[in-house]
């Protein structure tokens, strides 16, 4: 099959198309991978109705009859969740990727992927179209923020990145004849041969490689088609490349929602958060308060991912790089969040969920079953199948991607380019004993411990076991590019910067919204009545709510917290806000064994802080 030529990438570039870096580099990548034609991508609506008409015509999509302007596509099985086994920091030194990251040296990776006899990418877009995709993590021109371009021969991933980023035109007229880019280069790994019929849903099921090279700025991504894997600006870039950046420029790359929080009286505070995946950041950074709390008002700034600098005044501002959620559908309704199923109502991509008989989509938690379905993998499922068998209809990391301008509690400031300034920091996981609903750190310090010794049940957002406990330090085990320790050197350094510049430093809280009873059932009613700990915690810094100290820090007692509207009593509270000594003691030995993964390059501090709590559990 005919390939393109480095002189026909070259005249394929629209006028528009000035920088000469990037021409070269498409022209190169090109006549590696041998795609079938090019395509520069525009960002236009026409262009992406194009596109998703393309999809549909080749039975990747179907339209949904019932959601305007709304897809569903169904994946590959063996492509449903980002694999982190297959992801590698391809750092010079292999301290420099640290412990917890897979390394490969660079040289080496290279080999495989690009310059080897065999080299994966050799061919590997064949049959195909290469999309080139210019994106914007950031508002446009925003000193914050960062350009990209990501080569793919997926239309899927185009058109989701039009959603999720700000993506097109006016990102190749920023970059002018010499702006800098971080190139993404993304194939299915599925070449074509002449004649062969594609599949709906291209992909390697046996190789996949998710790439980085943090010193050269560079992601290659093989063999798989979904989310993170292929949406190169999210994990790949405004997390693993961007915190490498971070680190280097003295900014933070973080897997953080942002949240804007308003109160009765009208003072407005920012929240940035982090969960790991799958632990409710778009729940929480969507949160509609309880109607006994109506005065408190919670608005969206993003819902995955911050990128955060110290600003002259000392003070933290963060933006969200992206420009769209790719959130996780089961378990969303409008009971538990009516802002998010206000989003999905037109304009989105559905993945992985199933398909009614009048065109629209369910999943498990969005409410009564119908009758009959076709789940995610296209076979006939009804609700008796699903109680006899377990078989769900939408695979648990089915998601919708979707703009952010579709969310009605989104922020006004969500695309300032200044950011906003960060007045508390949130980290939870997901644990069904032992964390605490709510506690707060007395000092920076101990706030980088709890961040840092955070443990979270795995979910299904990435292939592999799924509800064991494992450390992710910062919600950022999977997303750090850079090693473990140095990230902590970073956070911990990041005090002393603003202190010299004379600020007051964020407040730092540990939650857990996922405490479950001897029933196996959660015994916090989560979502909205998250509420009612956000609203402690804004009156913490306000210095107008109380709490107790412990060997871990401050936590409420029960009546420090608002129950208005909300039966739950002194022992039921208990249950969730207590910190078992033994069940500590236990959790340290799990600190402990972290520290010596992370031990080459762990700031000592740390330790002394364990020694700390240690010492107050009469350990
Ligand atoms: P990623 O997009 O993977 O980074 O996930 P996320 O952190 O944004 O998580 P999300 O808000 O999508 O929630 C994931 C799952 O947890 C969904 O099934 C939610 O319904 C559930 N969840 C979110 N918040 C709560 C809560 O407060 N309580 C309980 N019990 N479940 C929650
Ligand atoms: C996550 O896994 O944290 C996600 C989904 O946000 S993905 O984009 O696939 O990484
Ligand atoms: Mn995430």
């Amino acid at each position: 099959m005919p390939s393109v030529t480095a002189a026909e990438v070259r005249a394929s570039a629209p006028a528009h198309v000035r920088n000469a870096r990037l021409i070269d580099w498409v022209a190169r990548i090109a006549a590696l991978a041998q795609p079938r034609a090019i395509h520069w991508c525009d960002g236009s609506q026409e262009e992406y109705d194009r596109l998703c008409q393309q999809l549909v015509d080749a039975g990747t999509f179907r339209k949904l009859e019932r959601r305007p302007n709304s897809y569903l596509a169904c994946s590959d099985p063996s492509d449903v969740a980002r694999v982190e086994d297959r992801t590698f920091i391809c750092s010079q030194n292999r301290d420099d990727a640290g412990p917890t990251n897979n390394w490969m040296d660079p040289g080496e990776m290279r080999a495989l992927l690009q310059t080897g006899e065999n080299a994966l990418f050799r061919g590997a877009m064949r049959g195909r179209t290469l999309y080139v995709i210019p994106f914007s993590m950031g508002p446009l021109g925003s000193p914050i923020s960062h350009v990209g371009v990501e080569l793919s021969d997926s239309p899927y991933v185009a058109v989701n990145m039009r959603l999720m980023t700000r993506m097109g035109r006016a990102v190749l007229d920023l970059l002018g004849t010499d702006g800098d880019f971080v190139p993404c280069v993304h194939s299915v790994g599925a070449p074509l041969s002449d004649g062969q019929e594609d599949s709906r849903w291209p992909c390697n099921a046996d190789v996949k490689y998710i790439v980085h090279y943090p010193e050269t700025q560079e992601i290659w991504s093989y063999g798989s088609g979904y989310g993170g894997n292929a949406l190169l600006g999210k994990k790949c870039f405004a997390l693993r490349i961007a915190s490498t950046m971070g680190r280097e420029q003295g900014w933070l790359a973080e897997h953080m929602l942002i949240l804007g929080v308003t109160t009765p009286e009208g003072r407005k505070y920012h929240v940035a958060a982090a969960f790991p995946s799958a632990c409710g950041k778009t729940n929480f950074a969507m949160l509609i308060p309880p109607p006994a709390l109506s005065g408190w008002q919670v608005t969206t700034i993003g819902d995955d991912i911050a990128w955060i600098k110290p600003g002259a005044d000392g003070r933290l501002y963060a933006i969200n790089p992206e420009a769209g959620y790719f959130g996780v559908a089961p378990g969303t309704n409008t009971a538990t969040n009516p802002n998010c199923m206000r989003s999905i109502e037109r304009d989105v991509i559905f993945t992985n969920v199933a398909l009614t008989d009048d065109g629209d989509v369910w999943w498990e938690g969005m409410g009564p079953a119908p009758a009959h379905l076709i789940d995610w993998q296209g076979r006939d499922w009804t609700p008796e199948l699903g109680a006899s068998t377990g078989v769900k209809a939408a695979h648990p990391n089915a998601r919708f991607t979707v703009a952010a301008t579709n969310n009605p509690a989104l922020d006004p400031a969500w695309d300032d380019p200044a950011g906003v300034p960060i007045d508390a920091f949130v980290f939870g996981g997901r644990r069904s004993t032992t964390v605490p609903l709510v506690t707060e750190a007395r000092t920076w310090m101990e706030g980088i411990y709890m961040a840092a010794t955070m443990g979270s049940e795995t979910t299904a957002a990435a292939v592999g076991q799924q509800g064991v406990v494992r450390r992710d330090p910062f919600a950022m085990l999977p997303f750090c590019g850079y090693n473990m320790s140095d990230y902590f050197r970073h956070w911990l350094d990041m005090e002393h910067r603003l202190q010299a510049l004379g600020a007051t430093l964020p407040r730092i809280f540990c939650v857990n919204w996922f405490r479950k009873g001897s029933d196996g059932k959660f015994v916090w009613p989560g979502y909205g009545d998250n509420a009612r700990v956000l609203k402690w915690m804004i009156e913490r810094i306000e210095g107008r709510a109380q709490g107790e100290g412990h060997f871990f820090g401050i936590s409420p007692r029960h009546q420090d917290l608002d129950w208005r509207g909300l039966d739950f009593d002194a022992a039921r509270f208990e249950a969730i806000i207590d910190a078992d000594p033994a069940a500590w003691r236990a959790e340290l030995a799990l600190h402990d064994a972290l520290f010596q993964t992370l031990e080459k390059r762990l700031p000592p501090e740390l330790r002394a802080v364990r020694q700390s709590i240690a010492a107050g559990l009469g350990h």
